[in-house]
């Protein structure tokens, strides 16, 4: 089944069995800038091209849910200046994409430490969250000031706080009480988990949430990730076979 005939072969992608949410843990913009003599900020430029297609993509063939790694809590110890201008991006992003979100009918979300980001770029992913928050058709997740150490530790406290003031009993704690305490709270775990520049790691990413998710590491950098190659992925997730632990 296919939703799609042109050349760029969405075609051979079975849209009945699609991964209902894709993670991606964009890494190898600086290496990219590197390998084209170019600033790593230019990278990050051409990686939020990148950003740009692939949202394209997911809500083109069908895919409920995307969450991009886009800040994690140890960027914050990068130097100011390219920290400065991740957030100048994003905000730029915000600011030239929520038209075609409104049009195509896509959710912003943020999963992170919001508090922590710069008054303007909180300024507008609320926004944005709020404009398209009747949307239904693709939910993009944007991990911003996100880890997923910190948002475990967040998810204890609340549940502490809650047991200390007899909201809930311990013996009540269980996986989807835990599930209802994260930034995720209400997302479906990941299906499958993409990270560009071959790094064969999960840098604090979703650790709860991953139990179970299918894994996928490309060589390639973020910047010259495109559709032709996420397509090819989904492709190559579809001929798994999932089993969560069963035979
Ligand atoms: C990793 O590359 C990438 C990041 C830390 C930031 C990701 C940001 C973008 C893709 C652009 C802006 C995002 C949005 C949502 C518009 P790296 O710098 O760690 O690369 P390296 O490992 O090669 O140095």
């Amino acid at each position: 089944m296919s939703s799609s005939s042109s050349s760029d072969n969405l075609s051979e992608v079975d849209t009945s069995n699609l991964p209902s949410h894709v993670a991606i843990i964009m890494d190898g913009n600086g290496r990219w800038a590197k390998k084209h003599r170019l600033s790593r900020i230019q990278g990050h430029e051409k990686g939020s091209d990148a950003v740009r297609a692939v949202v394209r993509t997911c809500r083109e063939i069908g895919v409920s849910h995307l969450t991009l790694y886009a800040f994690s809590t140890e960027n914050w110890q990068r130097p100011k200046k390219e920290v400065d201008a991740l957030m100048a991006l994003l905000n730029k992003f915000l600011r030239s994409e929520q038209k075609e979100m409104q049009e195509k009918n896509i959710r912003l979300n943020v999963i992170g430490q919001i508090e922590r980001l710069p008054q303007d770029v909180r300024r507008e992913l609320n926004k944005v969250m709020t404009l398209t928050e009747k949307n239904n058709a693709l939910y993009l997740h944007l991990a911003l000031s996100y880890g997923g150490r910190a948002e475990i530790v967040r998810m204890v406290q609340e549940l502490i706080k809650k047991c200390k003031m007899g909201q809930i009993q311990p013996e009540a704690i269980n996986e989807q009480l835990i599930n209802e305490h994260l930034y995720t709270q209400g997302i479906p775990d990941p299906d499958l988990l993409i990270r560009t520049s071959g790094e064969m790691r999960i840098s604090n990413f979703l650790l709860w949430q991953i139990a179970y998710t299918e894994l996928y590491i490309t060589p390639t950098l973020w910047p010259d990730f495109d559709k032709q190659e996420f397509l090819q992925i989904l492709k190559d997730y579809q001929r798994r076979e999932r089993r969560f632990g069963r035979v």
